[in-house]
């Protein structure tokens, strides 16, 4: 029935009629916050790249892990910046690294807190690529030796989950291998499976001191224009056992979100990337838009177009908005 009898207005007319017809939502539960770990003693250091955010020394996570935990957000995701950068990136599986000292100190202190980890070389190899490099080449296959040692550490360490985010080819099944042979078949790993090589990570680079000296990460991070690609890539990596998907960045490829909710019936989780982060904070604070606004309807954005969890350097402030819920 068309218009005069049919109104879509009518359902619109209150706060409590738009609730109760409402179709997606956004809750605390759904949140993933990052964290960025280094080396040392007594460090909180904002980073000026991502306003709010700040890299901590393993030692001083105590307070953050209070306040994440205080607000309901149930996950964090840890980065880590090692002093010690070689070709090989050797210092991603030391015990004593700051993310696995930061892993060990967060289950002690906060046991209920899930503690995700990066699992990708990019912070620890000195030109800054997410593998082992042989001239201008970023190998795939010793990679993969690389990246099972870093994702075993983190689960000695005691991590809840790994994640690793290199895009090599076959990594799912080689770390899936790894850990169910050290006795961690318990451990799921999130995938990120559709990992573009976006220009939206900048910000992140200069907290992670991840930006490659030479080249492009093009050569494994997907190709910005392909959709049908990123569908196979989630599905090769859900037969090699993922357990959780991720598509990345996520404001500019909603349609991927998208597209991937409806080829499969994992888990789906979307990483509202440090550009996109960024960009809301500089234009809110010239008064250009509504900042905690703009965050909400992003967030809610990209759980309307699948995703079951968000990986998000808003994480806090949103759980904070939402708190009355
Ligand atoms: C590591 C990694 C990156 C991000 C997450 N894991 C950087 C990259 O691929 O260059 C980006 C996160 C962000 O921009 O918020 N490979």
């Amino acid at each position: 029935m068309p218009y005069p009898q049919e109104r879509l207005r009518r359902l619109r007319r209150t706060e409590s009629l738009r609730r109760l017809v409402r179709e997606t939502t956004l809750t605390r539960s759904d949140l993933v916050y990052p964290l960025f770990v280094v080396e040392g003693r007594g460090i909180r250091q904002e980073i000026s790249s991502l306003p709010g955010l700040y890299r901590f020394s393993p030692d001083r996570l105590g307070p953050e892990a209070d306040e994440i935990q205080g607000l309901g957000v149930p996950a964090v995701l840890l980065f880590g910046i090692p002093r010690h950068k070689d070709p090989r990136g050797t210092s991603a599986w030391n015990k004593n690294g700051p993310v696995q000292k930061a892993i060990r100190f967060l289950k002690a202190r906060s046991p209920e807190l899930i503690v995700m980890t990066d699992v990708c070389l990019c912070e620890y190899t000195s030109h800054g690529h997410c593998g082992i490099v042989q001239g201008a080449e970023v190998l795939n296959d010793p990679t993969l030796e690389a990246l099972c040692r870093m994702a075993l550490s983190h689960a000695e360490a005691g991590a809840d989950l790994v994640a690793p985010s290199d895009m090599m080819d076959g990594r799912i099944r080689a770390v899936r291998q790894a850990l169910d042979q050290a006795g961690f078949s318990h451990v799921p790993i999130m995938s990120y499976a559709a990992k573009f090589a976006s220009a939206f990570y900048g910000p992140f680079r200069e907290a992670a001191e991840s930006a490659p000296a030479f080249g492009d990460r093009r050569s494994y991070q997907m190709d910005p224009p392909n959709r049908r690609e990123a569908v196979r890539e989630v599905l090769l990596d859900i037969e090699e056992g993922a357990d959780i998907v991720m598509v990345k960045p996520a404001l500019a490829y909603l349609d991927i979100l998208r597209e991937v909710r409806n080829v499969c019936r994992h888990p789906l989780a979307a990483y509202n990337v440090s550009g996109e982060y960024a960009m809301v904070k500089a234009a809110a604070a010239r008064g250009w838009i509504d900042g905690p606004r703009v965050m909400m309807e992003i967030l809610l954005a990209i759980k309307r177009a699948g995703a079951d969890l968000v990986i998000t350097y808003f994480a806090k402030e949103a759980a904070r908005a939402l708190r009355t819920d």
